[in-house]
This record gives structure tokens, sequence and C-alpha cells, in this order.
């Protein structure tokens, strides 16, 4: 009887320790549980997660049982798409002795899976408050022998601080080029502090200087979006996690948008352009549940910033 009572709550309280508990690290599960189906290459930021990796990944049926349940939400295509442009860029773009931020880092791995020109400076950027992330992340790297040497970590919050003044207390030096990359930010923030944040990382942008970024469309605020099932599911993860999407812009008053900052539109990929890389890459036609990304809402940038 007494087994009868507790088996029930041990095991939803494993359970619940086997889910993600951020959105952060929930984008940066998915993506390492896609790893192991062979679409992307996250399998470093197993350190970050090292039991849940453990047993999602322990037998291929665990493994697509948790990619199931995210189907349908276009979160896999989207993550795909959207790392994919963006590694691809960042690799065409690096060069020794830049320097790489990482606005609003989470669980990113890059500065460990990318082979990236020696001499190369990260800055991750991220919110203080947010579960103590950033000193886990130095710990969890430690402990499985990784260095996080060449790799700053500084706490940021945009709506309140100044890109440029965090940048120069950590050492970032405005001669050298830079690329920042604002991956699963800016639909969280606002306009204003979007637009103050560009034009702060313009100032400390030397010539050669890009943004890697996405802006969601605004028709993600809508309530017509919130009925739409391929949003609402998504919207619904995100809102239970305490982090509700707060900003989008229509997608024909996107290039408006950046050159207002003065900042120059070098490559637009919109929803149709990754939905034909998502359909044309092997391995995607078992996920065909998530042939949209993000239902069609994500409008991925690359940006020239000086
Ligand atoms: C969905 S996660 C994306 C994390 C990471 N860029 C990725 O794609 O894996 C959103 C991130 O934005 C950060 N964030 C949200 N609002 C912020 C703010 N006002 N200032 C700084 N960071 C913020 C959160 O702390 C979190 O790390």
């Amino acid at each position: 009887m007494v087994f009868g009572i507790a088996a029930p709550l041990i095991a939803s309280a494993l359970f619940k320790q086997l889910q993600p508990t951020s959105t952060a690290e929930a984008v940066a599960f998915v993506r390492h549980m896609m790893s192991d189906v062979g679409l992307l290459n996250e399998g470093v930021s197993r350190v970050f997660f090292p039991y849940k990796s453990w047993f999602w990944t322990a037998t291929p049926s665990l493994r697509d049982t948790f990619l199931q349940a995210v189907l349908g939400t276009g979160a896999m295509s989207h993550l795909a798409t959207r790392t994919w442009f963006y590694d691809r860029h960042l690799m065409s773009l690096l060069k020794p002795d830049m320097q790489v931020v990482i606005c609003g880092a989470g669980f990113d791995s890059r500065a460990h899976r990318l082979h990236v020109p020696r001499g190369v400076r990260f800055f991750e950027l991220d919110l203080a408050q947010h579960p103590g992330v950033q000193e886990y992340k130095v710990a969890q790297l430690a402990k499985y022998g990784l260095s996080s040497d060449g790799i700053v970590h500084l706490p940021i919050d945009f709506k309140r601080e100044s890109i440029s003044e965090v940048l120069m207390r950590g050492g970032h030096d405005p001669r050298k080029p830079t690329i920042f990359l604002w991956e699963g930010v800016t639909m969280y923030l606002n306009k204003e502090a979007i637009e103050v944040t560009v034009r702060e990382m313009r100032k400390v942008a030397a010539p050669g200087s890009y943004l890697l970024c996405e802006l969601f469309s605004a028709r993600l605020l809508t309530e017509e979006a919130k009925a739409d099932p391929s949003l609402s599911k998504y919207w619904k993860q995100v809102s239970k996690s305490g982090e509700a999407y707060s900003f989008g812009v229509w997608p024909k008053e996107m290039p408006k948008f950046w050159t207002s900052m003065q900042v120059h539109v070098v490559e637009h990929q919109n929803p149709e352009a990754q939905q034909k890389e998502w359909l044309m890459t092997p391995g995607t036609a078992r996920w065909t549940d998530d042939d949209l990304p993000h239902g069609g809402v994500c409008h991925l940038f690359l940006l020239k910033l000086k």
C-alpha cells in the first residue's frame, strides 16, 4: 500500500530531474539529443547535463521517445537550421586573433566544439541571475578536463546595461574585429534594449565586425498564432519556463529595422529557405512532423556592423 503511493511519487520526482529546467538548458539539450541522431555536432555539451544525457541516450528508443515529445513544435528543425546558419558563417568569417562575443550564451558550446583559428578569444555574456549558468559551466568543463582558457564569462542584463562597458571591463579589444552572436535572445527583449545594444556593439566593433542574430515575426505574438497548433505547443513550453516571448518584427519591416541602426544586411535567411535546407538534409526525413522550422516565424540574419 505504502509502496503503491510512494513509487509513483518517486518516479515522478526522478522524471522531473531528467527534464531541462530552463529554456537555455532545454534548447541546448534538444541540440545535444539531435547530435545523437547525426543532425548536429553538440556531443561535448554532455558535460553540462551528464545524467540526463546518460539516461536519454542510453538506448535509441529512449532517445527517440525524447525527440518524439519535442516534435510538432518545429523546434528540431528550428534549432538545426539556426545552428547550421550561425556555424557556417562563424567558421567562414573567423580569422586568427578575432573575438567572438556570445550574447545570452546559456549552454552554448561553440567555444569547445568549433575548430576556430588559434588566438580567437570568446566572451560569453549572460544574465547574472540566470541560475548560476556561467559558474556551473566553468565548473563542469573543469570536472571533465576541458579548459576554459580563452573564454571570458561576463554577466549582463541587455535591458539595463551597456554591452560596450561590460566588454571593456572584460578585456575586449575594440581594435580587433568581433563576431557577435545573439542566438535565441531578441524574442525575450524589447525594441529599446535591442536598439541600444546594437548601437553599443557598433561602438566597440572594429572594421570587419559582424552580428549573427535572429528576429521572430511579430505574428508569433498575435492571438491567431497562439491558436495555430504549430506555434501554440512551442508557446506553451516556453511560457511554462517563465520566459515568455515579448518581441517580434513584421517581416516586411525587418530590413528597415536593421538599417535604422546603420547595420548592413549581408544575408537574410527566411523561413522558406530554412525549410528548404532542412528538407534537403539527410536524416531529417524521420522527423517530418517538424518540417516547418518554428512554424515559419524565425528570420536569420548575418549583419555587417562596420
Ligand atoms: C533560449 S536561451 C538561449 C541560450 C543560447 N543562446 C542558446 O541558443 O543556446 C535565452 C538566453 O537569453 C538570456 N537572456 C534573456 N534575457 C536576457 C537579458 N535581459 N539580458 C541578458 N541575457 C538575457 C537567458 O539568460 C538565456 O541564456
